[in-house]
Formats: C-alpha cells, sequence, structure tokens
C-alpha cells in the first residue's frame, strides 16, 4: 500500500502529539500527586457500619483543632442527613457507600465526589463563611434519588 509522504508526515505529527500530550498528563499526575478522591482506601462494603470510622458516623473534633465528618451516603439518604461545625473549621470528609455509587457534592463548595462501594472517598473544606449548605447525592442511583440530601450547619 502507498501512504504519500504528507500523509505520512500527518500521521506522525498526530502520533507525537499523542505521545506528548499522554507524556504531560502522566508527570502533572505525579508531580501534583493526582489521585482519585477515594486516594485508594478501600473497605469491605458489606461491613460498613462495622467498620471504623463509619461505627459512628458524624462529626469528631480532632485534637489539631480540625474536624473529621464520617457519612455514609446510601439508598436513599445520608447519615447523619444533618451536621454542624464551627465556621472557620477545616473539615476532612470520608464518605462511603454501602450499595450502590452515590454522589456527594456540597454546593457552593469544591467538594464534589463519587461515593463508591468498596472504596473510602475523603475531601477537606474549609468553612469560611457561615450558613446552612446542602449537601446533595448527584449521581443517579435509583428512583430516590431526588431525596438524597442533607444539610451542613456552618455557625
Ligand atoms: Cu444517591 Cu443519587
Amino acid at each position: 500500500m502507498h501512504i504519500h509522504r504528507s500523509e505520512k508526515i500527518w500521521l506522525g505529527l498526530g502520533a507525537a502529539t499523542l505521545v506528548i500530550f499522554l507524556g504531560i498528563i502522566g508527570a502533572a499526575a505525579v508531580s501534583d500527586g493526582i489521585a482519585p478522591a477515594s486516594h485508594v482506601q478501600t473497605i469491605d462494603p458489606t461491613k460498613v457500619a462495622q467498620t471504623p470510622p463509619f461505627v459512628d458516623p458524624g462529626v469528631h473534633r480532632l485534637a489539631d483543632g480540625s474536624y473529621e465528618a464520617d457519612i455514609v451516603g446510601h439508598i436513599f439518604a445520608f447519615t447523619p442527613a444533618k451536621i454542624s461545625v464551627p465556621v472557620g473549621a477545616k473539615v476532612t470528609f470520608f464518605a462511603t457507600s454501602p450499595d450502590v455509587v452515590h454522589g456527594f457534592f456540597i454546593a457552593d463548595t469544591d467538594v464534589n465526589m463519587m461515593l463508591i462501594p468498596g472504596w473510602v472517598s475523603s475531601a477537606t473544606h474549609v468553612f469560611a463563611k457561615p450558613g446552612t449548605y446542602l449537601l446533595m447525592c448527584n449521581e443517579y442511583c435509583g428512583v430516590g434519588h431526588h431525596f438524597m440530601s442533607g444539610t451542613i450547619e456552618v455557625r
């Protein structure tokens, strides 16, 4: 099969661009420490209620003054559905699902994770402004998906 010289040049440019872009993505992922929200922390989805920290879901104050919020997303609610933290608090959320894939999105923040059975997702946020923040599931998870929400009171 004969390939025209200019076609070979364009094929070569296309292949080189692909290699360069994949290299940039790979280098950026390594240098910036980009990882999935789970940070590769696993859990047995059939034993969520018996596995720390989900034995005692809710907000816990840590020794360094920051907070940890352990929340389970299940069909079709978050447990606990309402938490409160002081204004200015640095809160690290740990969340998982015992059943299907759910979303974990806190409106007006950059916290937006998937809750995948078998994985513990985590994200940290500093609540600088007081108010009531809506926590919602933004992954379609079944007939009750639109009921799945919670609130975070920042006082
Ligand atoms: Cu849970 Cu949608």
